[in-house]
């Protein structure tokens, strides 16, 4: 029987920085639109017709605005054109080149941070851009509605939304590390306890690994008034188990803001996975099948390929990765003219000077590598800098070592793609540093990611690894790399929103 009645749907609401779309201004005047892809892209398409969903996210550029403008977009998605001013001092000043840097520990800190007016004026921005966001979802949410915010961008919008709308279950995931808490109280401590009790807004907080988790924990122990159930030793810990839950399942920080009800937050951990489905069909298609065959012209037939592949992110350490390899070639000569490390760096965030200079410096080492040591029919480096997602997967399947050396990453999805996809086994020579470590360190050769000595030695006994050895940890690795999909990353986290 047919109810008189529908049901009303379930509302989700996604928030984040970049949206799963975004438009460019044709000379034209035609607007030509792009999809990305991630995590939130696939969780969000598993989401059953019984949910309502509603993407909101930020205009980035002006194709972005345009489109807004001219009214031109998707279902289901809301994009915000926020004041460019606001949004350049909200996005570069403060989320790339304040919160980026304290997460993932990036400063000189003899000459910076400097917290001075300037950076004053770009919080204002900051706040200002969270606002229209928590504005923006509280005029779209539904009764009681999910709402998951993402990342560092938008860390005060849980508290600026639950004042708005305390009817609504709010969640927050941190797709970064979270800063150990003496480098993240070099933060100003107005602004250090702002953003903390901006997520705390949240009822739910995800983290990618135990380790961000609890060094969340010890920011907020350290910098409010708050009571938690969670053991934290001091310090970060080890690798892998900073945060000790004292019991199963649920655990939490009670806070207060003066004036309001006491709250609790939860704090769980999804550790995002790869997209096994998805790799292993578009890894076979035609146009990486192209790519391979370019790329084998490059390395020369019979060599051995170390690959890494990067958004050009100063966390991602590609310089002292080359460094390595330099030592490589200095230390075990017998590799030379038998192995080509294949480095994809792609761009990012080329609106910041710093950004632009190591990309630089990026280039400007593999030259020197390969006007040091190059022949006339090998070149020790094969620098690629045009993203392209089909030469990625060619890249990866050709691999005999990857090499994911990051100062600090959330996760790091490559090191956990690559032996999804690779062909004949892969060795990954992984950073210690990296969250994708907790879960694939058995398996990869673990490095420091500051002992340009020690990669060196990890790349060698890497080339040297029998195809048996390779063979089964590859094999442990994309099992382990797949053990959480995207979508069930997703809806892990949505189930746990509603049950409150
Ligand atoms: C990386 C991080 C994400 C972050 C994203 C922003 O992928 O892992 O946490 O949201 O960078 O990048 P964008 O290009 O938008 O600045």
């Amino acid at each position: 029987m047919v109810s008189a009645h529908a049901t009303p749907k379930v509302q989700v609401l996604v928030a984040s920085n970049r949206g799963p779309v975004s438009y460019v201004l044709k000379e034209d005047g035609s607007l030509e639109s792009k999809r990305g892809g991630g995590g939130l892209v696939s969780g969000l398409s598993a989401i059953g017709d019984e949910v309502e969903s509603l993407w909101v996210c930020a205009a980035l550029g002006d194709g972005d605005r345009e489109a807004v403008r001219r009214g031109v977009g998707e279902q289901g998605v809301r994009m915000l054109d926020i004041d460019p001013e606001v949004f350049a001092q909200a996005y570069n000043g403060i989320a790339n080149s304040v919160l980026w840097f304290v997460h993932h520990m990036l400063y000189q800190t003899p000459l910076e941070p400097v917290f001075d007016a300037e950076f004053r004026r770009q919080w204002a921005s900051y706040e200002a851009y969270n606002r229209a966001f928590a504005e923006a979802l509280a005029a779209a949410a539904g009764d009681g509605a999910r709402v998951l915010v993402q990342d560092y961008h938008l860390a005060l919008v849980p508290g600026m939304l639950r004042e708005l709308r305390p009817d609504l279950r709010i969640g927050h995931f941190s797709h970064t590390p979270w800063a150990p808490v003496d480098y993240f109280r070099m933060l100003p401590d107005d602004i250090a306890g702002q953003l903390v009790r901006g997520m705390l807004g949240a009822d739910r907080l995800g983290f990618l690994t135990r380790r961000w988790a609890g060094a969340f924990m010890n920011t907020v122990t350290a910098t409010l008034p708050a009571e938690t159930d969670a053991f934290i030793p001091s310090g970060e810990g080890q690798r892998t188990e900073a945060f000790v839950p004292s019991g199963e399942g649920r655990h939490w920080i009670r806070h207060t803001v003066p004036g309001r009800a006491p709250h609790e937050t939860d704090i769980a951990v999804y550790p995002l996975g790869a997209d096994g489905d998805f790799l292993r069909r578009r890894s076979r298609e035609a146009d990486v099948a192209q790519r391979m065959a370019a790329l084998r012209e490059q390395i020369g037939a019979g060599r051995r390929t170390i690959v890494r592949v990067d958004r050009t992110e100063l966390s991602k350490n590609i310089v002292r990765g080359l460094h390595a390899y330099r030592h490589l070639l200095d230390a075990h000569p017998e590799w030379r003219e038998r192995v080509v490390h294949v480095a994809f760096a792609y761009p990012s965030r080329q609106d910041l000077a710093v950004y632009r200079d190591y990309t630089a410096e990026v280039a400007r080492v593999a030259a020197d590598i390969n006007s040091a040591y190059g022949t006339a029919s090998w070149t020790p480096v094969v620098l690629h800098v045009q993203d392209d997602f089909a030469r990625s997967l060619a890249a990866y399947r050709l691999a005999d070592v990857a090499l994911v050396n990051p100062i600090r990453d959330g996760m790091n999805l490559v090191a956990k793609e690559v032996p999804v996809v690779s062909d004949a086994g892969c060795v990954l020579v992984l950073s210690r540093e990296a969250g994708a470590c907790a879960e694939l360190g058995e398996d990869a050769l673990v490095v420091n990611p500051y002992d340009v000595t020690g990669t060196a030695a990890a790349l060698h006994s890497a080339l040297s690894m029998g195809d048996g050895e390779r063979g089964e940890r590859t094999k442990r690795l994309a099992a382990a790399g797949t053990a959480v999909s995207p979508r069930r990353w997703f809806l892990e986290q949505l189930e746990a929103l509603a049950a409150g």
